[in-house]
C-alpha cells in the first residue's frame, strides 16, 4: 500500500480571528489552500492579509477557529498540542526573515541546537551540521559566529538548521526580504533544489517578486482568502510579466 500523500499541505474552510478586548476582528475567513510534495507554492498578497496567521496554522504554532487543517497526510487540527509538537519537530522546517541564529555560538553549534534537543551526542550533531553548512555552500564557515557572514549567509544557516530533521516540509515567511538580489538568487536556488526533492516541498510567503520565477505555482490570498491560485510557472509568467524575468 502507498501512503504517501500527494499534498504537503491541504486546508479547508480555515476560519481565524483576533480580539484586542474590544472586538473581534476575522483574519481568515474559509480559507483553502493546498501545497503538494515535489513543488515550490508561493503565497502572496498584501501586507495585513493574513498569510503568517496561515502559516502559522499551517505549522500548529496557532490554533485555528474552525476548518480543517491537514499536513503530510495527518489532521493536525484534531491532534493534542503535544502530538502537534512532536508532529512539528519531525516534519517541518521553518525560516525567517530576521534569521533569528544564536549570536553567541558558532554557525555549527547553531545549526546543532535542535539535534542536541532531540538529544543527539554532540559528536554526532557536530558532524550533521557540518554536512548541512556543506550543502548550503558555507563547509568553511562552520567555526565562525554569526555576526561574521554577511546576510545571505546566515539566512542559509537557517536553512541548514531548518534541514537537520530532514522534514519533508520547509515553511518560509518572507525569507528573502532582508537579502540584496544576489543572496536572495543564492538562498531561492537553494530553496528550489530543496523544493525538486519529490518527497519534500516549500512553502514560501513572500512579497518579493525576485522570487516568483522560482516557484511552481502560486496562491494569491485577499482579506483573509485565496482569490487565485496561478498553477504553473508559465501563469505565473504571464500574470506577472516582466516582473518575473531576470
Ligand atoms: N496575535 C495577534 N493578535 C491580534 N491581531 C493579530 C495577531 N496576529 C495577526 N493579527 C492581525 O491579523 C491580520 C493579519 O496578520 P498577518 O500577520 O497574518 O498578515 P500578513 O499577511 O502576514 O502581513 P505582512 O505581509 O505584513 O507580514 C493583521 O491585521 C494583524 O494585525
Ligand atoms: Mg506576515
Amino acid at each position: 500500500m502507498n501512503s504517501t500523500p500527494t499534498f504537503a499541505v491541504r486546508t479547508k474552510d480555515v476560519a481565524k480571528s483576533f480580539h484586542d478586548g474590544v472586538a473581534e476582528t476575522p483574519v481568515l475567513r474559509g480559507t483553502q489552500f493546498d501545497a503538494r510534495l515535489g513543488e515550490m507554492m508561493l503565497l502572496v498578497g498584501p501586507s495585513g492579509c493574513g498569510k503568517t496567521t496561515l502559516l502559522s496554522i499551517i505549522a500548529g504554532t496557532l490554533a485555528a477557529d474552525a476548518g480543517e487543517i491537514e499536513v503530510m497526510g495527518q489532521r493536525i487540527d484534531q491532534m493534542s498540542t503535544a502530538a502537534v509538537t512532536k508532529f512539528r519537530s519531525t516534519q517541518l522546517g521553518f525560516i525567517f526573515q530576521q534569521f533569528n541564529l544564536i549570536p553567541t555560538i558558532s554557525v555549527a553549534e547553531n545549526v546543532s541546537v535542535p539535534l542536541l534537543i532531540a538529544g543527539m551526542s554532540s559528536r554526532k550533531a557536530e558532524d550533521r551540521a557540518r554536512e548541512l553548512l556543506t550543502r548550503v555552500g558555507l563547509g568553511d564557515r562552520a567555526n565562525t559566529r554569526p555576526g561574521r557572514l554577511s546576510g545571505g549567509q546566515q539566512q542559509r544557516v537557517a536553512i541548514a538548521r531548518a534541514l537537520v530533521h530532514n522534514p519533508p516540509l520547509i515553511i518560509c515567511d518572507e525569507p528573502t526580504s532582508a537579502l540584496d538580489s544576489e543572496n536572495g538568487r543564492q538562498v531561492m536556488e537553494i530553496l528550489r533544489s530543496i523544493a525538486g526533492d519529490p518527497g519534500r516541498c516549500v512553502v514560501i510567503v513572500t512579497h518579493d517578486n525576485r522570487t516568483y520565477r522560482f516557484a511552481d505555482r502560486m496562491a494569491e490570498m485577499e482579506d483573509g482568502v485565496i482569490q487565485r491560485v496561478l498553477n504553473s510557472p508559465a501563469e505565473i509568467a504571464e500574470a506577472y510579466g516582466a516582473a518575473v524575468v531576470h
